[in-house]
């Protein structure tokens, strides 16, 4: 939805820079700048892509990096997430799509407020790690009904629940998914579920007011404790 919803903030009468991201003969394609390569960040390149847009994606992990080289399509680069890398590409960009996860942690501010001025007016950056915080200094939370501002000039976009957007699909893509983890807690309990399945036991969070994961312990500053002395 990154792109589909990018595509669509640039076109004029919302305010973007009035950029086709595929471009058309003559006319060079938008470039589209995705920082962080996971889930996110693949997705959002393979919509870029398959419009035609110039798209660059920037990860700290090279095994990732050496993965998204071989599998993408030739109007896809890598490039290392770094503080250079990243103003030297969003100075370019015709749209920025926000996908960096640090797991259990709020995210990075990888772009700064001060570094709005460098990008073009009228480009659009689309957040989608708003939901543990953005990794884009200026980004706060929007909803599907208000979804966008400006700051600086750059259009931001940043809907907590994207794919409430699109229910349908996302309804059934998340219950294949969670169903089967809901039946186990349903049928044993979740003290019971989460000894014998590990990947349930990665789950939990908050145990009787303890913090039972590393990444929210230093997020909050809080205690943490070993998840198998709550189990
Ligand atoms: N707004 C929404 O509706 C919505 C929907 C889905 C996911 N999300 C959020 O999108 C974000 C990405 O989710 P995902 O499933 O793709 O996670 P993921 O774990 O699959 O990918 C995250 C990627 O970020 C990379 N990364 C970490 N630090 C980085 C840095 N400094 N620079 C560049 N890359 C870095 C990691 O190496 C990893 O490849 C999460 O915050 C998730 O909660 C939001």
């Amino acid at each position: 939805m990154a792109v589909q919803e990018g595509a669509k903030y640039l076109e004029k009468h919302y305010g973007g820079s009035g950029i086709l991201l595929g471009g058309v003969p003559g006319v060079a394609p938008g470039r589209v700048v995705i920082i962080g390569g996971g889930v996110v960040g693949t997705n959002a390149a393979k919509m870029a892509a398959g419009l035609g847009a110039h798209v660059t994606i920037l990860d700290i992990s090279l095994e990732r990096l050496r993965y998204l080289d071989d599998v993408m399509p030739a109007n896809v680069d890598t490039a290392y997430s770094n503080r250079y890398n990243i103003l030297d590409q969003i100075s370019t960009a015709d749209l920025v799509v926000g996908a960096v996860l640090l797991p259990g942690a709020k995210a990075p501010h990888l772009v700064k407020r001060a570094d709005l001025k460098r990008m073009k007016p009228g480009s659009v950056i689309v957040d989608v790690a708003v939901d543990q915080g953005g990794c884009v200094e200026t980004i706060k939370p929007t909803t599907h009904e208000n979804p966008t501002y400006f700051v600086d000039g750059i259009l931001h976009y940043a809907v907590a629940n994207m794919p409430g957007g699109v229910p349908r699909t996302s309804t059934l893509a998340l219950t294949n998914a969670t169903l089967p983890y809901g039946l186990t807690l349903a049928r044993l309990g979740w003290k019971d579920a989460c000894r014998r399945d590990p990947s349930l036991a990665l789950g939990l969070n908050v145990v009787d007011g303890k913090v039972v994961y590393p990444g929210v312990a230093e997020a909050f500053g809080l205690a943490l404790v070993d998840v198998k002395s709550v189990l």
